[in-house]
């Protein structure tokens, strides 16, 4: 067991990359906080966990308000007893995901509205978490693992997608700022850049776009999308003791699909 006995909150961790994490962290011994917009999502897999040994409790928050998420780390502290371990993982890929329209729009057409949603989400939201983590974590003076999830679209732009190219940029260079200030603390902040990966969130891109799943596929040197469970195998690593040296850096998992 890599992470036992530690204690974690994982953003987004109703679904995806967020959930595969939770099971990993589970399993390798840690107790979690399923933190989610998505009460229900983080319920169902609360109880599917409940027979793990460990304590894993659902918690519905949106990310991007400010005493949520200031309420979440204090259930943390109090409910798990402290917080080790942080995955950011929550986030949208447009704004309004989840209702009938895709906003995938170039910047000319990008009404200020949308552009602030996402921001709200993908970048404000992880400044909000990871600083209530990291002042809990500086409080307990125990060290500490910050994890954001970024994506190889903060360094490789696409169209029609400046906001969210724009917040995983922004996600990357706030986890090295922090990996900066925190590192006296000995807490270390890194980020992971997956590249494809089947969740709902590119499955409903998928969904719209016939032909794009095989355009993905043929532009991957390893020919294949990733599966969750492959970029929870990199939140482990870097959560766990044998990541002790790494902070500010980010990881790529992307099959091959950017050499940097
Ligand atoms: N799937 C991919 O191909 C891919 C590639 C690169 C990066 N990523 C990143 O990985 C992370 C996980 O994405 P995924 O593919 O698992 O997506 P997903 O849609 O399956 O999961 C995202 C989760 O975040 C939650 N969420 C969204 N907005 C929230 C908010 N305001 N407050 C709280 N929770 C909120 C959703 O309810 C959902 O459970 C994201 O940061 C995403 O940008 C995904």
């Amino acid at each position: 067991m890599r992470i036992e006995n530690k204690n974690a909150i994982v953003t987004g961790g109703a679904s995806g990359i967020g959930r595969a994490t939770v099971r990993r962290f589970a399993a390798e011994g840690a107790n979690v906080l399923i933190a989610d917009r998505n009460g229900a999502g983080a319920e169902l897999l609360a109880q599917e966990l409940a027979g793990s040994g460990r304590k894993v409790l659902a918690h519905q928050l949106d990310v991007s308000n400010e005493g949520e998420v200031d309420a979440m780390v204090d259930r943390a502290v109090r409910d798990l007893g402290g917080v080790d371990i942080l995955v950011a993982a929550a986030a949208i890929p447009y704004a309004g995901f989840g209702g009938a329209e895709d906003r995938h729009r170039a910047i000319v057409d990008k009404p200020f509205a949308e552009w602030r949603e996402l921001l709200s989400v993908n970048l404000d939201g992880v400044f909000l978490v990871d600083r209530a983590v990291a002042r809990a974590m500086i409080k307990a003076g125990g060290g500490g693992r910050i994890i954001n999830i970024s994506s190889v679209m903060a360094v490789r732009p696409a169209v029609n997608s400046s906001d969210y190219c724009v917040s995983k940029a922004g996600v990357w260079m706030l986890t090295k700022v922090l990996a900066l200030e925190l590192a006296p603390h000995r807490i270390t902040v890194n980020a992971i850049a997956p590249g494809g990966v089947r969740t709902p969130m590119l499955g409903a891109a998928l969904q719209r776009n016939p032909g794009m799943e095989q355009a993905i596929i043929d532009s991957v040197p390893l020919h294949r999308i990733a599966e969750p469970e492959e970029i929870a195998a990199a939140a482990v690593f870097l959560a766990g003791e044998e990541a002790s040296y790494c902070t500010g850096t980010l990881l790529h998992v992307n099959g091959g699909t950017l050499m940097v």
